[in-house]
């Protein structure tokens, strides 16, 4: 049989014949079929050949859009994933590659929803643009939920469409001036979005674009940059639990890291997408931190949590405390911004949310948060067995997997070839990434075992 025949063929429903007979992970009813429902077709601008047209505007193209590598990261997987189903048009192609959910919502939350949906049929509950920084009642209960004790206010919440789209707007507050620092790896939103600002120079193949300050996260240092050789910038993006690590910073280590920015006199933005995640017990906000508030801006997402990757609700917190340097609040300003840029998260994806933050839907999320879980420890366990150094999984659904003196974009290609399975190659990360392939444990239970076997075939 050939490879590709054999890697076709059917699933094996039984996780136990894979794990060992000790093991037992919770299988969540689910029908799995491999084909991705929706294989986002897409054209990367920066990386598509300029068209010949007969007419063009007098428009002269944003300099900053043409500084851009490629396209964004997942979009251009998409597109090598896309290419390679046309290609293998009977493969069945897993796809544990860009970090989407896959199970269902929980009923408790879905429910709330479909409530509030049907109420907008009534006059009664017809509601039309609600705050732009998010109704009160869930603003109340993020700030209970996940800041208790921690200073932080029902009015330092921003509820948003996301954690994604914050960062772009938290980019337009500091403006064009200002200079940044980011882990390396990390998400490409952070660094995208600055140099769509300006905030950058040009790109440089293996060192990234000039004027961003990449602070290196290997596994020599833990994956926690060292603060005495990073130099000052205004702002520092810091994302914990990483993505794509999976590793998250301790709590001498965020402390150092507020130290840093106040002696720096920078803005932190801190990224806790995946902080409900963490098996440690690590700081899940930076406001645990004493000094936090005076240094710090926390974005976060119900998308990891309750999959809300579709129904998109995420929230930001500005401090009271945090002022720039001529003593002007930060969320005065950030408030400005929201009220300008954004008309506010839908309101049924709100009721959802405050459905998620209920007694029964805390439950409902942290069993969701449990199953990936265990698909993380499956991958894991997969790849350590195999032979590989294997980093992050404990606290975070992304497991970082090093293939040392190999072009990640290779490594992703011949997964990709021999396996039908999508993973992202690390480079795509930052530079720091270059060597490593990061796989996402969000996927079906059954598609995860299936992709485990496959690698095991490829790399015995
Ligand atoms: C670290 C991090 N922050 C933010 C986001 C985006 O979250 P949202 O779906 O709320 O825009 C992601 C999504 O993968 C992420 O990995």
């Amino acid at each position: 049989m050939s490879m590709n025949n054999r890697l076709s063929t059917s699933i094996s429903s039984s996780s136990s014949a894979f794990l060992g007979q000790d093991r037992h992970f919770k299988i969540r009813p689910q029908n799995v079929f491999l084909p991705p429902k929706n294989p986002r077709i897409c054209k990367c601008v920066a990386t598509t050949p300029t068209e010949k047209t007969a007419y063009m505007t007098k428009v002269s193209r944003n300099a900053n859009m043409a500084k851009l590598q490629a396209g964004y990261l997942f979009p251009e997987i998409a597109r090598r994933r896309a290419a390679h189903m046309l290609k293998y048009p009977d493969a069945q192609v897993i796809s544990l590659g860009i970090g989407d959910t896959t199970e269902p919502i929980p009923e408790v939350i879905t429910s709330a929803m479909a409530k509030r949906s049907h109420g907008l049929s009534t006059i009664e509950g017809y509601s039309g643009y609600g705050a732009e920084q998010g109704e009160k009642l869930l603003r109340a209960a993020i700030a209970s939920t996940f800041y208790a004790n921690l200073g932080i206010e029902e009015d330092d919440i921003f509820v948003s469409d996301g954690a994604k789209s914050d960062i772009s707007r938290l980019q337009v507050l500091f403006g064009s001036g200002v200079t940044m620092a980011v882990q390396d790896p990390s998400y490409p939103a952070y660094v995208d979005s600055s140099v769509i600002m300006g905030q950058t120079g040009q790109y440089q193949k293996d060192f990234g674009y000039g004027k961003i300050e990449y602070m290196k996260c290997t596994p020599e240092n833990g994956f926690f940059p060292d603060l005495s050789t990073v130099s000052r910038t205004d702002v520092i993006f810091f994302c914990s639990p990483n993505n794509p690590t999976g590793s998250a910073a301790t709590r001498d280590q965020l402390t150092q890291l507020v130290q840093f920015a106040k002696e720096n006199g920078s803005i932190i933005v801190y990224d806790s997408a995946y902080a409900l995640y963490m098996s440690d017990d690590n700081p899940k906000s930076i406001f645990e931190i004493p000094g936090g508030r005076e240094v710090a801006i926390e974005t976060s997402s119900f998308s990891k949590y309750a999959g809300f990757t579709g129904v998109r609700l995420g929230w930001t917190v500005v401090p009271k405390e945090l002022k720039f340097s001529d003593g002007f609040p930060v969320a005065k300003d950030f408030n400005r911004i929201v009220c300008t840029c954004f008309n506010g998260a839908s309101n049924i994806a709100q009721s959802g949310g405050l459905a998620c933050l209920s007694p029964e839907g805390l439950e409902a999320m942290q069993e969701v948060i449990g199953f990936y879980k265990e698909n993380t420890e499956i991958i894991v366990e997969t790849f350590t067995s195999l032979g590989f150094n294997v980093y992050g999984g404990k606290n975070a659904p992304y497991v970082w997997v090093h293939f040392p003196g190999q072009s990640s974009w290779e490594v992703f290609g011949e997964i990709l070839e021999k396996t039908h399975v999508v993973t992202t190659p690390g480079s795509g990360f930052g530079p720091g990434g270059e060597g490593f392939v990061r796989v996402s444990a969000f996927g079906h239970r059954a598609n995860v075992l299936e992709a485990c076997r496959r690698f095991r075939e490829l790399y015995k």
